[in-house]
């Protein structure tokens, strides 16, 4: 494999010069410097870039650390971000932490000894210990990481909020709520939201509250129990679209019509949500401009920003199908 070395004899310049030229930095005459792209292109050099990084301790690439990519939404947002780190001329590495705080560490050491660039999390339980030593650029994506880092999600309130009111508004009278687990923040948002909105109405019932996991299998048993238990129930609000599909299945096995007799609506707006039968009404996150305004905040601060407040949250926006009697 050609080297530096090789470009450098070819050249008839010092290994000190190759390096300036590649990492176009410190001065080099036009004329050094052609000899030296002709060198590289006769020999068909192709820098290492690990020695790259190890030189520049800094690799054009940044972790990207979310839960649980089994969970649709992740790729999704995931995709978003890689194609915006592309456009920049970054890759990323990504990393799933199942939610697990000592698996977040590790690879925040991992990526931090791989001279990432910077790093974008997904967590709900980095506490400040975990990154004492940290000094890389660090982005919360979803959740928000407090004073910690910047973070940048959706209006998880607002949403659950429109939620219930739009079910309400549909002839729902008595809406129950499969609700994501206590620990993560945006699933005790959105349980805030639908409390306050039935709580207004008088209609808030602890009994139709049921936990999920954010996960279909435990929403699907869930959402059998509340049913056969509480046959009145005429709508179900899903604290994100996977556990609402398990909400379907439930429905469709305990002899329910949806949206005939049983309106759903889920929250995150996958593109999984569109292939259900009947398609499912969901509260949609912006996660384009999610994953663009973090990607872009890591940058302001790969550049030397001391950003530390989070953008204003993104709304969630209703996406109508057929899971529910659309007013339209
Ligand atoms: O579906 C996975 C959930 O976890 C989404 O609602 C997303 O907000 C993430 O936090």
């Amino acid at each position: 494999m050609t080297t530096i070395k090789d470009v450098a004899k070819l050249a008839d310049v010092s290994v000190a010069t190759v390096s300036r030229v590649l990492n176009n930095n410190g001065y080099v005459n036009e004329d050094t410097k052609k000899k030296v792209v002709e060198a590289m292109e006769e020999l068909k050099y192709k820098p290492n870039s690990v020695a790259r990084s190890l030189f520049k301790k800094e690799s054009n690439t940044v972790g990207l650390i979310v839960p649980d990519i089994m969970n649709p939404f992740f790729p999704e947002l995931a995709r978003v971000v890689e194609d915006i780190m592309n456009d920049h001329g970054y890759t990323i590495i990504l990393c799933n932490s199942d939610e697990n705080p000592e698996k977040e560490a590790h690879y925040l050491d991992v990526l931090k000894r791989k001279y990432v660039d910077g790093v974008l999390i997904v967590t709900n339980t980095l506490e400040r210990r975990h990154i004492a030593d940290w000094e890389l650029p660090l982005v919360g994506l979803d959740r928000p990481l407090g004073d910690i880092a910047p973070s940048v999600y959706s209006d998880n309130f607002q949403g659950a909020c429109e939620a219930v009111t739009y079910l309400t508004e549909l002839g729902c009278r008595h809406i129950a709520h499969i609700r994501g687990p206590h620990q993560i923040t945006n699933a005790q948002q959105r349980f805030a939201g639908y409390k306050q909105m039935m709580e207004e109405v008088g209609a808030y019932r602890e009994e139709l509250v049921a936990d999920g996991d954010y996960h279909w299998e435990a929403a699907e048993k869930a959402a059998t129990s509340l049913l056969k238990e509480h046959p009145y129930v005429d709508g179900i609000f899903a604290g994100n679209d996977v556990m609402a599909f398990g909400v379907m299945k439930a429905a469709a096995k305990a002899g329910r019509s949806i949206p005939e007799d049983l309106q759903v609506i889920g929250f995150d707006g996958i593109l999984l949500s569109e292939m259900m039968s009947p398609g499912l009404t969901t509260m949609t996150q912006p996660m384009y401009n999610m994953g663009k305004k973090a990607s872009e905040l890591l940058f302001e601060l790969i550049r030397g920003s001391d950003s530390t407040s989070d953008p204003e949250p993104f709304r969630a926006k209703l996406l109508e199908r057929n899971s529910t009697r659309n007013k339209s």
